[in-house]
């Protein structure tokens, strides 16, 4: 029977710089290279991806942020029934109104007119929301234009109320 690790070698004249391989331990050594070389790498793979599993996880998991502030508006006690005050919001670049519609009851929305930016003002006795530049109006309870050239409603912002403050919390985003 032929032993298989006997060792080949190459003639001396044929010489090119492999005749001292022996080429079965080569074989083995290659497999076995290459064995840790795919597991360092799947190893290593394993690890990079760490880091992006977790963020993964926490966007999956966390809870969506608000992204505006909870900022206060007025004292309920300084806005009367069927009377609006301007504030700005969520900068204060943005201007805003809010008006107190019943006793415990406010809707507020950035009055910049949906058509071409005028500021909205509160029509007491119409009970609407009034753009003076091309007579538009907006219902004070959804925000919706009702006549007038604007076509989408005033973005509303919500509001709540705690011990005697109105703050503002968010804007309503955007519906068809
Ligand atoms: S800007 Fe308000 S109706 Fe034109």
């Amino acid at each position: 029977m032929e032993d298989n690790n006997k060792r080949v070698t190459v003639r001396e004249q044929d010489d090119n710089y492999t005749h001292n391989i022996v080429r079965l331990n080569e074989r083995s050594l290659d497999r076995r290279g290459f064995m840790k070389t795919m597991v360092g790498a799947a190893g290593l793979f394993a690890i990079s991806t760490l880091p992006w599993g977790g963020l993964a996880a926490k966007q999956l998991f966390a809870k969506e942020e608000n992204p505006f502030p909870k900022k206060k508006i007025a004292d309920v006690a300084t806005l009367a029934k069927g009377e609006a005050m301007e504030f700005h919001y969520p900068s204060e670049h943005e201007s805003a109104l809010i008006i107190r519609v019943g006793e415990n009851e406010y809707k507020a929305y950035q009055n910049a007119c949906t058509h071409l930016k005028c500021p909205v003002f509160w029509g007491k006795e119409e009970k609407e929301l009034l753009c003076p530049c091309h007579h538009g109006k907006f219902d004070v309870m959804t925000g919706k234009p009702v006549a007038g050239p604007p076509r989408r409603p005033l973005p509303e912002i919500t509001v709540q109320v705690e011990n005697g403050v109105i703050y503002a919390t968010g804007v309503k985003p955007y519906e068809a």
